[in-house]
């Protein structure tokens, strides 16, 4: 028998900004890393980077702004029909500035992700840099959680650890931050992609069909049934 080549999985990202966690996702799937179609990818706000990133590796663009809306309902119902015509199984918060309705997030519950720079449940909401040398922790990072009703509270994946280092500023935390973000969230998306994480109906993360008991720490990542394999395929350039 031959061997077939399952379908990309169709995905729609939304975003607000920048869109560095965007472009790092195009990268891997252009490079034929993460077997996914990026249906489109719609901005709350117009003429923001992420939305040229995008249009430049020829994916449709939308925006819905939400300016134009009166109250977050009818703006996430609007959202949630522009998103349900491309017919997504995975809809992707890429830096995706919006407190989302409980309907909302009902909806897309156990098929949408969100990365959050800190270690959640730690510094949810924003400014996380700041506040978390204000704590004076010793270490920071990035989580990838799927999303609930509660912000940045969903039950969280996969983390991204980054120790903080002698004079460190919020922007150098950034900086650092975010190049881990770039690799993590990739990574858990393939994941999502392979089958190997759900949601399940507590609100538990499977991986590999048996519930984590914490979030995968991506320094412990060769420990994992995929073993390093399951690491580089997705960070090797
Ligand atoms: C990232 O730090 C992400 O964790 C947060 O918003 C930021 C988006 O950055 N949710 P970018 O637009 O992907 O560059």
């Amino acid at each position: 028998m031959p061997e077939v080549t399952p379908a990309p999985l169709p995905v729609v990202i939304l975003i607000s900004g920048r869109g560095s966690n965007l472009q790092a996702i195009i990268d891997c799937m252009q490079a034929g890393r993460l077997p996914i179609e990026i249906r489109a990818v719609i901005s709350n706000r117009p003429a923001v980077a992420g939305l040229q990133l995008a249009a430049r590796a020829g994916i449709p663009t939308e925006v819905v702004d939400h300016t134009h809306y009166t109250d977050r309902a009818e703006f996430d119902n609007r959202l949630q029909q522009c998103i349900d015509r491309h017919v997504p199984d995975l809809v992707i918060l890429a830096g995706f500035m919006r407190i989302l309705t409980p309907a909302f997030v009902e909806h897309y519950r156990g098929r949408m992700l969100n990365i959050h720079p800190s270690l959640l449940p730690d510094f949810p909401g924003l400014d996380t840099h700041r506040r978390a040398l204000e704590a004076s922790v010793k270490e920071h990072g990035a989580s990838v959680h799927f999303v609930t009703a509660a912000t940045d509270g969903g039950p969280v994946i996969a983390q991204a650890r980054v120790p903080i280092q002698a004079a460190e500023t919020p922007d150098s935390l950034a900086t650092r931050v975010l190049d881990q973000e770039h690799h993590l969230y990739p990574l858990v998306i393939l994941w999502y992609v392979q089958g190997r994480i759900r949601e399940d109906n507590s609100g538990k993360v499977l991986l590999d069909g048996l519930p984590l008991s914490s979030p995968v720490d991506m320094a412990s990542i060769e420990q994992l049934p995929c073993g390093p394999g399951c690491y580089s395929f997705v960070v090797a350039s």
